[in-house]
């Protein structure tokens, strides 16, 4: 079975480690490799993996909105967001999948309930792609207490709209009020490698016994998390969202569940060696 990812740039992807891995544990023949797709090549590469008879393929930045415009269908979730990060070919057809926003969904289920998730007053820190598969999810899941803090407000406003939200917040009134809330997730690259410094917001504020989670795992613990540590929250760092998406595509290509506990400590030590 042939299986890739493609991105501009590719060289970091730690997809590749994390399918491979899968794909020996389960005894599939096959292999997934990293290919660096320039923009203008991405139709081109496509007919490719048509040609050549791959499975499928994850797709990363930049082009999981450009991609949609070469598939031949996507589903309905895909659709909604603009974004897709898993393609499945049969027969020739590319059907598009976003499997972000349920990664992220059943890191989530490891720190908390479903039922606690659906009363839990949650906030969204950011409001791009990454914000919008999430809090997609989320509402899909049952949870209709969430708020969305951004930087500039008027993408906030679109993302309140789009899912049909109830608040929208700047990132002075989300810090005012950030002890109100059960969960706390940074969807921004605020504080990934090389930015370990900075923070979304101060979670020093947080409350005990709140969840901070964060999608970054370069490093494992941002600033983000140590500090909402530091005020007795639990934190929940990327790697679960990582390694739950890429398990939900890999199931769409082979029909089979691959180790994602496993695979946690897996990565996790992988991280702490780099
Ligand atoms: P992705 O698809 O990975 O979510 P994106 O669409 O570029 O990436 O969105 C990045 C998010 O991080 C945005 O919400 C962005 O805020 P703006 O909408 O105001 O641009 C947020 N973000 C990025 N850098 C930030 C910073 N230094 N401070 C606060 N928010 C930041």
């Amino acid at each position: 079975m042939k299986l890739a990812v493609i991105g501009y740039p590719i060289r970091h992807s730690k997809s590749p480690f994390m399918h491979n891995i899968w794909l020996d544990e389960l005894n599939i023949e096959g292999v997934y490799e990293a290919i660096e797709v320039s923009p203008d090549r991405l139709a081109q590469q496509i007919q490719t993996f048509k040609e050549n008879h791959y499975k499928g393929f994850n797709v990363t930045i930049p082009h999981k909105e450009h991609v949609i415009q070469y598939l031949d269908e996507i589903d309905e979730t895909a659709a909604i967001l603009g974004a897709v990060n898993t393609v499945v070919i049969n027969n020739g057809k590319c059907t598009g999948y976003n499997t972000d926003g349920d990664g992220f969904l059943q890191s989530l289920l490891l720190k908390r309930t479903a039922e606690e998730i659906r009363k839990s007053a949650i906030l969204v820190i950011g409001a791009g792609g990454a914000a919008k598969g999430i809090t997609g999810a989320l509402r899909a899941f049952g949870a209709d207490q969430i708020s969305v803090a951004n930087r500039s407000p008027e993408k906030a406003e679109r993302l309140i709209k789009t899912l049909g939200l109830k608040s929208g917040l700047n990132l002075t009134e989300a810090q005012n009020r950030l002890y109100d809330y059960d969960i706390v997730i940074n969807t921004t690259s605020v504080g990934m490698y090389p930015d370990t410094e900075n923070l979304p917001l101060d979670s020093s504020s947080m409350k005990k016994g709140a969840l901070a989670a964060d999608i970054i795992y370069n490093p494992l613990s941002t600033q983000f998390l140590i500090k909402a540590e530091s005020a007795g929250a639990e934190a929940l760092n990327g790697i679960g969202m990582f390694v739950f998406q890429g398990s939900l595509a890999f199931q769409k290509w082979t029909s089979k569940e691959p180790d994602a506990a496993g695979m946690m400590a897996k990565m996790t030590d992988k991280m702490n060696q780099e």
